[in-house]
């Protein structure tokens, strides 16, 4: 698969006004009758960044992205993509969608149906050619191009997806679990190409519950859960923390659960971790468990990852 980056000169693309935000919402709201798809996001993402937009199935992801993109009336709220008011046609034009549910005409070609998007966006006919052998360069599908989808594994179907969604260089590119279908190598394809699409200047907002892959091409990330955002910021800002992991045997539950002024713990028996843990109380602990009657096998500090922050997070929301 052939990276964005080399292919395209890796300047912000000339429609992206500098310092507007790529996607700005204020207590941006959709209930569907009594469910409540988003309960008032209130985010920015700055033009260019790769953001992260994370929470566990149902949480409101996929109808944020629907909001944003204009297919979704909001119940109240404003927001605005590249400047321009939801809905507003210019912006549309300049956006790329790979939605979660997707499914192409199984008796067109992968060419033929990137052809009908070029159409429909529109594109200026002169240019589909080199627009659909730049995206199935980039999708890692030129091999195919002349096949019919009908025969396309999900994965590849998924590619496709996303090659149509990279059409016409847009600024802003909306991914909605892009790696559902995809096996370990085809993961590391999108991140490539995300990392690549960042390289030239298009912002990405990428819908995700896989903290790995948020983790390893986030520039920033919100936190959704029940329809609210219940933390932002960098990842930096995000994953200030230590987690330590302890292996010790001997301790009951009730030992455990003396161990709570300890921050959040992940009990897997013998193993635990405190997802939160600064370093610095180390020895605090493993006396502490010591003293429980605790035997005390290993103890691993390490930076707290998302997994870690994440659970976290949504306990202490649960609270
Ligand atoms: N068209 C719809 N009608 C009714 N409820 C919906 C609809 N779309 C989404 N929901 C509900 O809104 C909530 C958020 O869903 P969704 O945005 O798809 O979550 P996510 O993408 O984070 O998994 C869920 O409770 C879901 O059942
Ligand atoms: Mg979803």
């Amino acid at each position: 698969m052939a990276e964005l980056a080399e292919t395209t000169t890796a300047v912000a693309s000339p429609h992206a006004a500098a310092g507007t935000p790529a996607v700005k919402t204020v207590e941006l709201t959709k209930t569907f009758g009594r469910t409540v798809g988003l309960a008032g996001l209130t985010m920015t993402v700055p033009s260019g960044e790769v953001f992260g937009f994370l929470g566990p199935n149902g949480a409101g992801k996929t109808t944020a992205v629907k909001l944003l993109l204009g297919l979704l009336k909001p119940t109240s709220g404003q927001g605005w993509l590249l400047g321009r008011r939801l809905g507003d046609l210019g912006a549309r034009r300049r956006i790329g969608y790979l939605p979660e549910l997707f499914r192409y005409q199984a008796w067109l070609t992968a060419a033929e149906v990137l052809a009908l998007h070029c159409q429909l966006a529109p594109l200026p006919r002169s240019s589909w050619k080199d627009e659909i052998r730049t995206v199935l360069e980039t999708v890692g599908l030129s091999q195919r191009a002349g096949d019919r989808v009908g025969t396309f594994s999900k994965g590849m179907q998924q590619r496709l997806g996303l090659g149509a969604a990279l059409l016409g260089e847009p600024d802003l590119v909306f991914l909605d679990e892009p790696t559902s279908a995809l096996d370990p190598v085809g993961r590391h394809d999108v991140r490539e190409i995300i990392r690549g699409l960042a390289a030239r200047g298009t912002a990405v907002f990428l819908n995700s519950h896989l903290l790995s892959e948020v983790e390893q091409v986030c520039d920033r990330v919100a936190v959704v859960d029940h329809g609210r955002v219940i933390a932002q910021g960098t990842m930096d800002e995000l994953l200030g923390g230590t987690a330590v992991r302890v292996r010790a045997t001997g301790l009951a539950q009730a030992d455990k659960n003396k161990l709570a002024s300890f921050g959040r713990i992940d009990d897997e028996g013998d193993q635990l971790t405190f997802t939160s843990l600064d370093a610095e109380r180390v020895p605090e602990l493993v006396a502490m468990i010591v003293s429980l009657g605790g035997r005390v096998y290993e103890v691993a500090p390490r930076h707290q990852t998302l997994e870690d922050r994440f659970l976290q997070l949504l306990e202490d929301e649960e609270r």
